[in-house]
């Protein structure tokens, strides 16, 4: 069994998109522009957008984040968000999800300039993906390819099985792992809520992407030997041994199923930190597209 380790892989491309930035900043003075925007409180969020933050002042991006109380209204938010997309100096925008329920959220996607949508949730962003078109692909999905790809993972012919259909996950890496590309040319399989003899179609997968966001969902008994598990689960669970108070989980029971595994994410250290990357890594695509 080997680990495909987030630290490891984040740590190369980090660098990698570090020296980017300051070869443009050399070259055209331009910083590139990262913007968030935060709606209320929720704790998993206010530490995903304190992570992004970070990474950019990391990495030599500039960052704002836009904080906006969960009361804000619906056109108040699409009026920031256009805001956003008419400012010149903003190169990227997410809208970190989820949103209090009396906004819809795909209206806030299709309200960002698809040019800025560095989250790739905007629906010509997924249109163009599925297309095999050049487009921002969805953070997640792109850090699960980015792993496979830097371990050397043989991807083309085999089972890839993804359990879950979100739009953030599940559904964009279903659309990816089954293109004509490497990572790809999978045979692709989707399980969800309503699957039915879930554990004899996930023994058959030979690349198992876990996106339920259920804690410790995946068991030995459900994958066969050899299998390479990609963990994208990423819960907080209550852990008072802890000073935080919680623990992190993937979906993935991780002790048990690891030892069948050729390669799997440990959680945390896995996928999380190759989602920060690749938002950084479309960030810089959309600064250069200027
Ligand atoms: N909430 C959970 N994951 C994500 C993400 O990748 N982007 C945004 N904007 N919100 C999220």
């Amino acid at each position: 069994m080997q680990l495909l380790d987030g630290k490891v892989v984040s740590a190369h491309f980090k660098q990698e998109i570090a020296a980017e930035v300051a070869a443009i900043r050399t070259a055209s003075g331009k910083i590139p522009h990262l913007v968030a925007i935060l709606v209320g409180n929720d704790g998993a969020s206010e530490t995903y957008v304190a992570n992004k933050v970070r990474s950019c002042q990391e990495l030599g991006f500039q960052s704002t984040l836009l904080r906006f109380e969960p009361t804000i209204t619906e056109s108040e938010l699409l009026d920031a968000v256009r805001r956003v997309n008419e400012n010149p100096d903003m190169d990227g925008l997410i809208v970190q999800l989820p949103l209090p329920g009396h906004i819809n959220p795909d209206r806030v996607m299709e309200t960002i300039d698809p040019r800025k949508d560095v989250d790739g949730f905007h629906p010509i962003n997924i249109g163009r993906m599925a297309k095999g078109l050049p487009a921002y692909v969805s953070a997640t999905p792109q850090g699960c390819l980015m792993l496979l790809e830097y371990y050397g993972i043989e991807t083309s012919g085999k089972h890839c099985v993804v359990l879950g259909r979100s739009q953030i996950v599940g559904l964009p890496m279903t659309i990816l792992m089954q293109r004509n590309t490497y990572p790809g040319n999978c045979t692709v399989t989707v399980c969800h809520s309503k699957t039915k003899n879930l554990p004899q179609i996930t023994r058959q997968a030979d690349i198992l992407v876990a996106a339920l966001g259920r804690p410790g969902f995946v068991t030995a008994d459900m994958v066969k030997e050899g299998v390479v598990v990609i963990d994208v689960g990423l819960e907080r669970v209550p852990d008072a041994s802890k000073k935080s108070g919680f623990a992190l989980k993937g979906d993935v029971l991780f002790d048990e199923v690891a030892p069948k595994c050729s390669f799997i994410t440990p959680v945390p250290g896995g996928v999380g930190l190759m989602t920060i990357v690749s938002l950084m890594k479309n960030t810089l695509q959309a600064a250069r597209g200027k």
